[in-house]
């Protein structure tokens, strides 16, 4: 079975043996970015890059990248896919490929290397996107009735913080089948449901966006994907859950171990909301946020809250989610 870490390893071998720059995470606190709290997406740290406001030293770039969002917060725990810290792994095009491209690298890891079953990937495009339609339908060989389009809210992305790129977008499903499903006879992607996964986002960053919200042609198109490492996971381990990947598993099993609590029912929900806001904690934490009364700092002890509410669900009534931190960082 594929591990976490394997996947990780795979994703940049691919894009590095198909010329990209191999680039670190960048840390969840962004760098002259005040409009931005976290970062929230791989291609934060290469803003300047999509904008054309610097040089270039490549013009393909991968990386798995730290992220944190808090637009997901009150779904953690509840759903079995919603984080607020998690990795993406990512390629990007500053002015290099395009669309084509980016379609042809998507599939080729999807189906080459991680080996999704060709039948089961079903595609998202913008709704009037017909260019990636017919690079799908055509080049590629989806069926027309498997490319789904979806409108601005799913098929379009960006800017991250108060301007800069955004485009069009197409999303990769993966099929887990109808019994993950709600049974509607019009589930299919878009829908709330578990059984289509969503779990790649190719963005073609074709605007920039001012502070106004006007969008302008950029000087040079760019693609920007994101693709959540936890629902790979999920679904590369054939997994029900996120945290029944390998990792986050073992911050389970730890937690269910020093607490004596059996995971099934409400206190696998209640662990999981541990897990999940204890790895968010820990990693923010490490990389210089710190909870308080404001901003960043706000946003951090509304985890903690979040998280001792639930913990006090199974039984914790000191503390206790400083506990995690040193098996979290031997796992990760
Ligand atoms: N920037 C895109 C996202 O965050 C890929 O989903």
């Amino acid at each position: 079975m594929l591990k976490v870490r394997d996947l990780r390893d795979s994703f940049i071998s691919y894009f590095r043996d198909s010329g990209h720059q191999i680039v670190p995470s960048s840390s969840l606190v962004p760098k002259d970015d005040p409009t931005l709290l976290f970062t929230t997406a791989g291609m934060v740290q290469f803003k300047p890059m999509f904008a054309g406001t610097v040089d270039l030293a490549y013009t393909r770039a991968a990386s798995v990248q730290k992220c944190f969002r808090t637009s997901d917060l009150e779904n953690v725990g509840k759903t079995k896919r919603h984080c607020t810290f998690f990795e993406m792994l990512g390629n990007f095009s500053f002015g290099d490929y395009f669309k084509k491209e980016a379609i042809e690298f998507a599939w080729e890891y999807s189906t080459a290397i991680i080996k999704f079953p060709r039948e089961r990937i079903w595609i998202s495009i913008y709704e009037d996107d017909d260019e990636a339609f017919d690079l799908w339908r055509g080049r590629i060989g989806i069926p027309a009735e498997k490319i789904v389009r979806l409108g601005k809210a799913d098929n379009f992305w960006g800017p991250a913080g108060d301007s800069g790129a955004c485009g069009l977008c197409s999303e990769l499903y993966l099929d887990r089948g109808p019994e993950f499903g709600c049974g509607s006879p019009d589930c299919k992607p878009g829908c709330d449901c578990e059984r289509f996964l969503e779990y790649w986002k190719l963005v073609f960053n074709q605007y920039y966006q001012d502070t106004a919200g006007a969008l302008s042609p950029l000087p040079r198109t760019g693609i920007d994907t994101g693709m959540g490492l936890e629902r790979l996971s999920t679904l590369v381990q054939n997994v029900d859950s996120i945290y029944e990947t390998d990792e986050l598993r073992q911050v389970a099993e730890f937690i269910c171990r020093e607490r004596g609590v059996k995971y099934e029912g409400v206190n696998a929900q209640c662990v999981n909301i541990l897990v999940e806001h204890g790895r968010a904690l820990t990693f923010a934490i490490s990389d210089g946020a710190y909870p308080s009364n404001e901003g960043r700092g706000y946003v951090l002890r509304r985890i903690i809250r979040r998280a001792l509410r639930y913990a006090r669900m199974i039984g914790v009534h000191e503390p206790f989610l400083h506990k995690i931190v040193d098996p979290l960082v031997s796992i990760m």
